[in-house]
């Protein structure tokens, strides 16, 4: 149960800024490694929890180090809670932030039951191979047009009280996104472990 080092296992650069800043502020005894690489992972489970293991543990293997994964889903009530595990690829193989968001604005068009939430699953798999698995949500509504230049995917479209994620600076967004909830849940077992460090426990070295 041990962890000093922690690699963001994602490329995308927009994910790994918001999960960096969230853990700077969560976990200050953890060190972020990055510039490293690895294998790129096919999701290929059917759970938002089952995807971001699979990342965690791949990347934990391939790099020797502690690692930390996100695994997003958009769940919108008129489609009965779809896009969800296939959030990334809505609008096909392709799919850009623009054409998703293009297709679900399409596919909501004169839909008035727009309400909608973020779900993040984040797994932690530690030094010792220890795995932790835990979720965040955000509840709000799919406006009927974009607005806003934060942010990245879908947020030009998701309001909270009004406002769409991209119209918030990134520190607005990162105090009560689904992502930084998830981050927030795992900080617990983060200080445990942070913990387990500095009481000097040699006992699984
Ligand atoms: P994944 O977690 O990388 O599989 O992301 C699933 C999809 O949700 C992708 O299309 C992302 O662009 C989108 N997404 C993930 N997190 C956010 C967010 O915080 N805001 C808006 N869209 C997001």
């Amino acid at each position: 149960m041990r962890l000093q080092r922690l690699v963001v296992a994602s490329k995308n650069p927009d994910k790994i800024r918001e999960v960096e800043a969230v853990l700077e502020g969560l976990a200050q005894h953890v060190e972020i490694v990055r510039g490293l690489d690895w294998p790129e992972v096919e999701e290929t489970e059917p759970t938002l929890e089952g995807n971001a293991l699979l990342k965690a543990r791949a990347v934990k293997s391939a790099t020797g180090i502690a690692s930390v994964a996100d695994d997003t889903g958009l769940e919108v009530d008129a489609l009965a809670g779809a896009p969800g595990v296939f959030t990334a690829r809505y609008s096909g193989p392709d799919a850009t932030y623009a054409s998703n968001v293009a297709k679900l604005l399409a596919d909501l068009e004169g839909v008035d039951e727009r309400t909608a939430r973020f779900r993040t699953a984040v797994a932690l798999v530690d030094d010792d191979g220890d795995e932790v698995v835990v979720e965040g949500v955000l509840e709000g509504v799919i406006s009927t047009e974009r607005r806003g230049a934060g942010g990245f995917g879908y947020d030009p479209i998701f309001e909270v009280d009004g406002v769409t994620l991209a119209e918030m600076d990134p520190a607005q967004k990162n105090q009560i996104s689904h992502r930084a909830r998830a981050l927030q849940a795992l900080a617990p077992a983060l200080r445990t472990r942070g913990r387990a460090n500095s009481d000097g426990d040699l006992s699984r070295q």
